[in-house]
């Protein structure tokens, strides 16, 4: 069986699944016009499934998605520009949370939408993660704690005086490290993947996103991704699959409080490259 076919009763021979195709495998057969994936490219093939979705005939398929497999582009389906900027916007990061925990399935739900983030080379490469026991979170942010304060004495002294404050902070019975959230969420990804972080932090991104039409709120964990990537107590307890690393993470729960307004921003720092031929 072909990795790829067109079925050539409904295939039109209008090469947009050829002019699609990432890695430029399909060609058009010489006789039919129907398109076809040479044997010898196959491996080249990403299971992006791009030439199925952008067949307006229903003609092409993969092994893995075959038309009827995927659900259609609705009309209507695309926020608007206003929408979408006011959702950009009115996203935060969340530091106080409610003590109550979140169902596991809004969880997964939640990843469920963060898997359709974009890969390289459609990789998917992203395993999760959940740190779901608030006392496990807490647990590991008091290890993150210690790998801040043994980092003190060889910091230059503004990261040490602020690193001390948070030492001094949670000492005192503040969570500054995972803000008390009840769960932690870890992106991972091979180690020997440059593209790792990106792909991780996209699909975050994607978490991030989502969390607020599900009523929840999320902050990304930048000390604690930091101290998973140097501090083997961290990396002990998480105990991840064999050649991954943690690239971020993020802690997750219901917000304790709303905001009123849109903080205000930067402006957007833009060079128009010309050519000075
Ligand atoms: C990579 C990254 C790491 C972060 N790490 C932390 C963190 O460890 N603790 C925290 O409270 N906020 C963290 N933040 C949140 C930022 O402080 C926050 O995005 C910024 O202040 C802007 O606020 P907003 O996200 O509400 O727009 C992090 C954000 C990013 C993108």
């Amino acid at each position: 069986m072909p990795l790829f076919v067109a079925d050539p009763a409904r295939c039109k021979g209008d090469a947009i699944c050829v002019a699609e195709c990432p890695t430029r495998i399909i060609e058009l057969g010489s006789e039919d016009a129907v398109p076809r994936v040479p044997a010898d490219a196959e491996e080249f093939c990403r299971r992006c499934g791009h030439c199925v979705a952008v067949c307006p005939h229903g003609a092409a398929s993969i092994a893995t998605m075959a038309p009827e497999q995927l659900p259609p582009v609705r009309a209507d389906g695309l926020a608007g520009p206003e929408q979408l900027e006011y959702l950009l916007r009115a996203r935060r990061s969340i530091r106080s949370y409610l003590p109550r925990p979140v169902e596991r399935e809004m969880l997964v739900k939640l990843l469920d939408i963060a898997r359709f983030a974009p890969s390289a080379s459609n990789r998917q490469p992203v395993k999760w993660l959940i740190v779901y026991e608030a006392a496990e979170v807490r647990r590991l942010a008091g290890l993150v704690v210690d790998w801040m304060r043994a980092g003190l004495p060889a910091q230059a002294p503004a990261t040490r005086r602020s690193n001390e404050r948070f030492i001094s902070k949670w000492e005192s019975g503040l969570d500054v490290i995972c803000r008390g959230a009840p769960h932690l969420i870890v992106a991972c990804g091979p180690e020997n993947l440059p593209v790792s972080a990106t792909d991780c932090a996209i699909a975050l991104t994607y978490l991030e996103l989502a969390a607020p039409s599900f009523g929840l709120g999320a902050c990304w964990a930048g000390f604690f991704t930091a101290a998973a990537r140097q501090w083997a107590p961290v990396q002990e307890a998480l105990a991840l699959p064999d050649g991954h690393i943690t690239c971020g993470a993020m802690m997750i729960g219901h917000p304790r409080y709303r905001y009123y307004r849109l903080p205000l921003r930067n402006e957007a720092h833009i060079t128009w490259h010309e050519s000075n031929r």
